[in-house]
């Protein structure tokens, strides 16, 4: 890792508020596909294809059976170093984690204050809103494909955000603001194609934050971060975590 992180270790020790958003990379090394990468495919379905109203739809039972292969494959993994470090992290007042992944493995590593940007794998909610109140199911693999809603029978859809629909505007709101407040804002493990959650770091950097990317490819973000970070988000995150305990 040939960069200088000296700047960022004192940064991070005395920061007040420091920001992480997350993206598919910091999964990878739990053995999760990111959704972009070489593996990203799914049977010859890339996410844009299926991760839509209209690709719903169309065809439900396909569109679950690509999340349900998700569920499964998201149930057999477990929260690797990068999770364990940001999870230590939250501890820290001032610690706000936004995530675009609804893998849920940042929670399961015990870290607090999560923004979940895109909703969660394991929440389903009516597909026709019919006022059922979304809920938890973490069966994997699911027994029948679509599932019903409890309520009125219908069909049941992922509790996550699709391509085209809107960000809860509750969520929006808090993850921009602590973008906003933001003394050190870190992009860990996303490739910064994906609006509304990209515009954060663009946020937190108009408003004065240090900006960083911990990513092992170049994304579009890579040249004006004040400082890139070209490795693997369990590595880069172990390593800072380390220096920033020895004082
Ligand atoms: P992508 O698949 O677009 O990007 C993953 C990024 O992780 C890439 O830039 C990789 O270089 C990087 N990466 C790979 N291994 C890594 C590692 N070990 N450590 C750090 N970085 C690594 O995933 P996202 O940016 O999360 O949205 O995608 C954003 C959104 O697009 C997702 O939330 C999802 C997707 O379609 C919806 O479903 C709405």
């Amino acid at each position: 890792m040939p960069v200088d992180t000296e700047e960022l270790v004192t940064r991070l020790r005395s920061a007040r508020a420091l920001v992480v958003l997350t993206g598919a990379g910091v999964s990878a090394a739990s053995g999760i596909p990111t959704f972009r990468g070489d593996d990203g495919l799914w049977r010859q379905y890339r996410a844009e294809d299926l991760a839509t109203p209209e690709a719903f739809a169309r065809d439900p039972r396909l569109v679950w059976e690509w999340y349900d292969w998700r569920r499964t494959t998201i149930a057999a993994c477990r929260p690797n170093a990068a999770h364990e470090v940001l999870a230590r992290w939250s501890e820290r007042p001032g610690f706000t984690l936004v995530t675009q992944n609804v893998d849920g493995l940042h929670e399961r590593a015990g870290t607090r204050n999560v923004i979940r940007f895109h909703g969660s794998i394991w929440e389903l909610r009516c597909a026709a809103d019919c006022g059922a109140p979304p809920w938890e199911d973490r069966t994997a693999p699911l027994t029948n494909l679509p599932p019903a809603c409890p309520l009125c029978g219908g069909i049941a859809r992922p509790g996550v955000v699709w391509f085209g629909e809107n960000i809860d505007p509750d969520i929006l709101e808090r993850s921009s603001a602590a973008a906003a407040r933001a003394d050190v804002f870190l992009s860990v493990g996303t490739s910064s194609l994906v609006f509304p959650a990209a515009a954060l770091l663009h946020h937190a950097k108009r408003n004065g934050a240090f900006t960083v990317e911990i990513n092992p490819g170049a994304t579009d973000i890579s040249r004006m971060v004040d400082l890139p970070i070209a490795a693997p988000a369990e590595d880069a995150l172990g390593m800072l975590d380390a220096r920033i305990k020895m004082g």
